[in-house]
C-alpha cells in the first residue's frame, strides 16, 4: 500500500506490520472518563516473537517521540529479547521510521501513530512497561505552549503506573529551558511530592545517573539524530533516570 506524503513523496509501506494498524489498537470507549480501565489494552500481545513463545514475559519498552526510528534501529537489535514500541505523532516521521524497520526486518519494534501521553494515560495497563526512553523531546520554548511538554505532572503519574516496579524512565535534552522544567518536576516526584494523580507514596521515583546504552556511539550519550545534529554545534547535554519505588 503507498502513503501520500506531503511535499509530493510517496513512500510504500505494509500497515500493519511495523506500524500499528487502527484494528489493533481499537476504538477509545466512549464511557472512558468515568472508567478508565475500560480503554486499557495490552500492547504486549502486538509482538510477534511475544505470541510465538506463547506469551513468555520478555521485557518490553517504549520510546516516546522516535522521529526517524534511530535509536530504535541502532538498539533494538543489540537486545533480541526486548520488545520495543516506538510512538511518533508526526505522520511522516513515524512512516519513515517503521519503513526503515520493516526493510531492517526488525521483529522486536513496531511503531505506533499517536500522542504518546493520551496513550500511557488511557491505553496502557499498570506494571507492564520495563523502559520509557524519552530522548530530545521537543522543547516548547513560549510560555504559552508549555503545556504541550511530555513532562508533565500527568504524564510522571502515568509513567510510574505503567512501570514495573523498578522501571525506569531514561531522559536526554539538549535544552536549558526544558531542563529546568523537567528538574522541578523530576524533583518533587523524587523527593517529597506534591505528586497530582499519583497513586503511590512520596517519592515515587529515585534518581540514578544515565547510563548510556550499548547502542551508541564512541563520544555519544544515545546516538539518537537530534544528539548528532546538537552535538556538531557543540550544545551541551543534560540527562538522568528516575527509576520507580514499589508502592
Ligand atoms: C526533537 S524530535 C527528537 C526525535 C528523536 N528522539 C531524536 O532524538 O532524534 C521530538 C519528536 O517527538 C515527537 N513528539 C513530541 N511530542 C510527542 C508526543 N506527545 N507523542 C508522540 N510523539 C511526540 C515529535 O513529533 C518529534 O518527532
Amino acid at each position: 500500500m503507498s502513503f501520500g506524503l506531503s511535499r509530493g513523496r510517496q513512500l510504500d509501506v505494509a500497515p500493519g506490520v511495523v506500524m500499528v494498524s487502527d484494528e489493533e489498537l481499537g476504538p477509545l470507549p466512549d464511557d472512558v472518563m468515568n472508567n478508565p480501565e475500560a480503554g486499557r489494552l495490552d500492547p504486549r500481545a502486538w509482538f510477534p516473537l511475544r505470541a510465538k513463545e506463547n506469551g513468555c514475559d520478555r521485557p518490553f519498552e517504549i520510546e516516546i517521540g522516535s522521529g526517524k526510528g534511530t535509536f530504535l534501529m541502532q538498539h533494538a537489535p543489540t537486545t533480541p529479547g526486548t520488545d520495543y514500541l516506538g510512538i511518533e505523532w508526526a505522520g511522516e516521521f513515524c512512516i519513515y521510521a517503521a519503513d526503515r524497520i520493516r526493510r531492517a526486518q526488525l521483529p522486536n519494534v513496531r511503531m505506533l501513530r499517536t500522542d504518546a501521553t493520551e496513550f500511557l494515560r488511557w491505553r496502557v495497563p499498570g506494571g507492564i512497561v520495563d523502559v520509557i526512553h524519552l530522548y530530545f523531546s521537543d522543547p516548547w520554548p513560549k510560555t504559552k505552549h508549555h503545556k504541550k511538554r511530555v513532562v508533565q505532572d500527568r504524564f510522571l503519574a502515568d509513567a510510574w503506573r505503567v512501570l514495573k516496579s523498578g522501571g525506569e524512565l531514561r531522559v536526554v535534552t539538549d535544552h536549558d529551558a526544558l531542563w529546568a522544567w523537567d528538574r522541578e518536576h523530576f524533583d518533587r516526584w523524587c523527593g517529597g511530592g506534591p505528586c497530582p494523580n499519583h497513586d503511590g507514596q512520596a517519592p515515587a521515583f529515585a534518581e540514578k545517573p544515565f547510563a548510556k546504552p550499548i547502542s551508541a556511539g564512541e563520544g555519544e550519550l544515545v546516538g539518537t539524530n537530534f544528539e548528532r545534529k546538537f552535538r556538531k554545534e557543540g550544545r551541551n547535554f543534560h540527562s538522568t533516570v528516575l527509576q520507580k519505588l514499589a508502592p
